[in-house]
């Protein structure tokens, strides 16, 4: 059966002063992926609900760089974990196959995601029993 990497929290590598802050998110070395893609998210309120979605083949990393919101993930088994994202210089891996729900969006919230693909709506999964069905047929031991 194949490796699944786990979720996990990063804390990225601080090289502030007196000038101010800076953080460094390297491909490669501070996450594990390369990055492809970059989007960001704001002007979502505490009542929106984004994500809700898992991707065949895309990892991220979110990071709330303003702000603050709260990410629900999903292994599609059982497992379900609640995280809290209120810090420019931390951000959750997510490997793919994994549920998301991005909510409780503050007014300054700015997430950053990095993402290991180009955008391919083709590998976005948005429907919660497929999404189960197909992490069980992905996980059947040959
Ligand atoms: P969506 O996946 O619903 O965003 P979220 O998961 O953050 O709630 O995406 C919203 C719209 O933007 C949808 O029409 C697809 C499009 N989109 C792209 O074209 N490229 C991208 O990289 C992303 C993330 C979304």
């Amino acid at each position: 059966m194949a490796e699944y990497a786990e979720v996990k929290m990063i804390e990225f590598p601080q090289r502030g002063d007196d000038r101010g802050h800076l953080v460094i998110v390297e491909g490669m070395r501070d996450i594990p992926f390369d990055i492809k893609r970059v989007f960001y998210i704001y002007g979502s309120d505490s009542t929106v609900i984004r994500g809700q979605h898992a991707n065949k083949k895309t990892e991220f990393v979110l990071i709330n760089i303003s702000g603050h919101s709260k990410v629900r993930i999903k292994d599609g088994r059982g497992k379900e974990e609640i995280f809290l994202l209120d810090r420019p210089h931390t951000g959750i891996y997510l490997p793919r196959l994994i549920w998301k729900d991005m909510y409780d969006f503050s007014a300054d919230s700015i997430l950053l995601c990095l993402a290991s693909e180009h955008y391919d709506p083709e590998e976005y999964i948005r429907d919660y029993r497929t999404f189960t069905e197909y992490v069980k047929e992905e996980r059947k031991p040959e």
